[in-house]
């Protein structure tokens, strides 16, 4: 007998309850892919999401470029229906443009928008977009709540920990943020001024998560599965975000160290991402920009460094397979 009392159907038996809500967003699991312009894209992000990342977050999106067109714009917005829950992540100093831009791209049907109040470059910065934003705690929360109003989806953040030294106002911006109906704040834990070096402070992002009552999820020097305990522990946050040290380390969302992984899977791993990047810039490009994952990829593995050199300047993906081969 089949589907009585006695065999309950088999949803029940593989239901797992999930991480945390963005909003009413379930997320099963709690180490992230970061967004990072230049890595995660969708060859990266769905290999990522394969082996345990619990959500894609797009590289960042130029408001300007949703609303006036740009040649790379397709690349950024596509991703794979498996690669659900999908990110776009946004930025642009006037909340107006931010609305504009995002109802345009709600027909592609993303998940969640992200607000990014993070990037330190200066072209971003520089003109009140990204870490500019965090300036003004008034209008990222202002930013926010209009994004929440005019979209029917979770809104989340991405912020630092402030402008530099001197202006470490992230309670305040998370509590804006807060305020105005975030959904979840993602947090980098150095300030703009510091860039991408300097201890990651998790700290300041402990205070971050007793502060609010959303989801926080902890960023910055996290290089190992032990980091990740440790940050999970040392700041009480509800996921990790993992950027640089997944790069060439993929596994890390399997809370695998890249020593536990053989060479043979590292192998069948780059070929895989390869091929998924091949298929989605065309030869010629797919190579050339899976070349700076390649380098990642090689980067503890001993072989010559010629032969390294030549796999890394091989210009056909047919001479870069021949290579790969001849490693052992
Ligand atoms: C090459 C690169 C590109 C990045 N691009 C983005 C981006 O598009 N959006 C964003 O919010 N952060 C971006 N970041 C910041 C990362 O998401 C992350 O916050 C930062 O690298 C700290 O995490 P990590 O120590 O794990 O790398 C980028 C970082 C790097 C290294």
């Amino acid at each position: 007998m089949t589907g009585g009392f006695n065999s309950p159907p088999s949803m029940l038996l593989t239901y797992t309850p999930p991480k945390f809500m963005i909003g009413g967003l379930p997320v099963h699991g709690e180490l992230i892919l970061s967004p990072m312009d230049g890595y995660s894209d969708q060859p990266f992000r769905s290999l990522c999401r394969e082996l345990g990342s619990a959500v894609s977050y797009s590289e960042f999106i130029n408001a300007l470029d949703v609303l006036h067109g740009h040649p790379r714009l397709e690349e950024r917005l596509a991703y794979l229906p498996e690669e659900r829950p999908v990110i776009y992540q946004i930025f642009d100093s006037d909340p107006a443009r931010l609305v504009e831009a995002v109802l345009k791209l709600s027909r592609r049907a993303p998940d969640a928008i992200d607000l990014n109040l993070g990037c330190s470059d200066r072209s971003v910065a520089g003109r009140g977009a990204g870490a500019g934003m965090m300036r003004d705690p008034e209008l990222a929360g202002r930013a926010i709540g209009m994004l929440r109003r005019a979209l029917d989806i979770p809104v989340t953040a991405k912020m630092r920990l402030g402008w530099d030294d001197q202006q470490r106002n992230y309670l305040a911006v998370a509590r804006r943020l807060e305020e105005n109906g975030v959904n979840l704040i993602a947090v980098h834990g150095r300030t703009k001024a510091q860039g991408y070096s300097g201890a990651a402070d998790w700290d300041a992002i402990a205070e971050i998560k007793q502060a609010v009552g959303v989801p926080v999820i902890a960023n910055g020097d996290v290089r190992s599965v032990s980091d990740i305990e440790r940050v999970l522990a040392h700041t009480g946050c509800d996921g990790v975000m993992i950027g640089r040290a997944a790069i060439g380390n993929p596994w890390i969302f399997s809370r695998l160290d890249r020593d536990r992984v053989s060479k043979e899977r590292v192998r069948a791993t780059m070929l895989l991402h390869l091929e998924r990047s091949l298929a989605f810039y065309g030869e010629r490009r797919g190579l050339v920009l899976f070349r700076k994952h390649a380098s990642h990829y090689l980067l503890p593995l001993k072989f010559p460094p010629e032969q390294r050199r030549a796999l890394l300047t091989a210009e056909t993906p047919g001479d870069f397979l021949k290579i790969l081969d001849l490693l052992d």
